[in-house]
């Protein structure tokens, strides 16, 4: 087959005229054209090999030949619309329950994260009767009209916030509002929630819902205090509300020691709805919103059919099937954990030579470390973090920038990365900070 149809500037001249250009591609000052792929390494037209640091959705891998046998397989044999009664969907269900606590047992299976939450977000309302919704600052839950309003990320670069949403502070122990000297960060800001919900009441505006990303990444790969989600559950449970965990960019076993990353605050803890959705088809659009049969039974009482054309058809679900028994068979999840464990020893390190090192945090394979301009005043590095990721990209690396000030560089990539990944990224990145630091002593005697 051959692998290009266009020359890299026709493709990119062509792109501009016919996509639109909200639709930005990575390293858009000079972007990268990926055609092929294998594991965690991609490959440009020329055959150059990158290191993917980044893509979080081929979970197992890209192109694993495992998921491409079972959608062929399954593709060959039927994919037909999900009203009519087939095994895959159950199948598939009865080996996600296995996964979950016992009380998340009914499942809507949709065709992207956005879907997934906001159909959460009907969910909710339906079973409370409530409309408004608390989020986290700098949260993102999806791209619909619904999750934009919901989204601090989005919302504060459009017309703002609506009346019924609510944001309280992210709980960052690094640069929040309560931090590591802090003697119950989970408490304090689990209390923020409770004042947010006492000012709601007061307005005369009742909670529907919590909605919460496991570990909030696009605010910088945020490692959240354990027992912050029991004390919120308690609280918006008292104001008639649901905890909704977003686990979109967390489930599968990218944080290793668990399944689900909402596990991490304590084994005593489970949300009353959970959506899923990136790692689940390795690429294949699949997500999913699991609940309760409480909170299922009040959406079926409003005697509205819920109907999803393409959610959970045969295909989808042999797919998502085939994931899972990757995980288990590559057992993925110690992966995480092993090579997870030695990319932070090795960041850590990085932070004790580099002073613009902030922080380095994390768990798995969801890692993240913050550039600063200076350790006492955390004054973000932002141009250092862009000039990194410029600079990483140049050694065929792939990695990106998040968090509100975008000066966090992230790792989520495929489950499969090794030790040797970790040792070449690290060896680089500390090849690159050396120079900026050169460059930057430089200048400094310069002036
Ligand atoms: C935490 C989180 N929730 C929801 C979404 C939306 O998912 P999708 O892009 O599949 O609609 C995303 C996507 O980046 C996400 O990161």
């Amino acid at each position: 087959m051959a692998l290009e149809l266009f020359h890299k500037e026709h493709t990119l001249t062509m792109r501009k005229k016919l996509i639109g250009q909200s639709c930005r591609l990575f390293f858009s000052h000079d972007p990268v054209k990926i055609v092929r792929a294998q594991g965690q390494y991609l490959y440009d037209e020329n055959g150059t090999q990158y290191l993917d640091c980044i893509s979080n959705v081929q979970h197992v891998g890209h192109c694993h030949p495992s998921i491409t046998q079972a959608a062929a397989k399954q593709m060959e044999v039927l994919n037909a619309n999900t009203r009519f009664l087939h095994d895959n969907i159950i199948q598939y269900a009865e080996r996600l329950t296995a996964t979950l606590p016992k009380k998340l047992c009914v499942f809507y299976f949709v065709n992207s994260g956005s879907e997934a939450n906001d159909l959460a977000l009907r969910l909710a309302r339906q079973y409370t009767q409530h409309e408004d919704v608390i989020v986290l600052d700098h949260a993102y839950h999806g791209h619909l009209t619904s999750l934009i309003d919901i989204s601090p990320y989005k919302f504060r670069k459009l017309a703002g916030q609506k009346e019924w949403v609510h944001v309280a502070p992210i709980p960052d122990t690094y640069r929040g509002l309560y931090r590591a000297d802090h003697p119950n960060p989970a408490e304090a800001y689990a209390d923020t929630v409770k004042s947010l919900i006492d000012e709601v009441h007061k307005r005369g505006r009742k909670i529907s819902s919590f909605f919460v990303e496991s570990l909030p990444s696009v605010a910088g790969q945020i490692m959240l205090p354990p027992g912050y989600f029991q004390k919120v559950a308690q609280y918006i449970r008292a104001a008639g509300g649901v905890f909704v965990a977003d686990e979109i960019q967390t489930g599968f076993g990218r944080v290793g020691s668990h399944f689900w990353a909402f596990q991490l605050q304590g084994e005593d803890f489970c949300p009353d709805i959970v959506t899923m959705g990136k790692p689940m088809g390795n690429g294949h659009p699949l997500a999913c919103v699991v609940t309760t049969e409480e909170i299922a039974g009040a959406f079926t009482a409003n005697g509205v059919e819920y109907f999803n054309t393409f959610g959970g058809n045969p295909v989808s679900c042999a797919i998502g099937l085939a994931v899972l028994d990757v995980i288990e068979k590559e057992d993925l999840r110690s992966n995480a954990v092993r090579v997870g464990n030695h990319l932070m020893k090795l960041l850590r390190e990085l932070q004790a030579k580099h002073p613009i090192i902030g922080d380095v945090r994390g768990v798995g394979l969801f890692l993240g470390f913050e550039l600063v301009k200076d350790r006492v005043d955390l004054s973000p590095a932002t141009e250092e973090a862009a000039l990194l990721v410029r600079r990483l990209k140049e050694k065929h690396i792939c990695l990106s920038t998040d968090g509100p000030w975008e000066n966090v560089i992230k790792f989520k990539p495929p489950m499969c990365f090794s030790m040797q990944d970790a040792e070449r990224v690290t060896e680089q990145i500390d090849h690159i900070l050396t120079e900026i630091e050169d460059l930057d002593n430089r200048n400094k005697q310069e002036k």
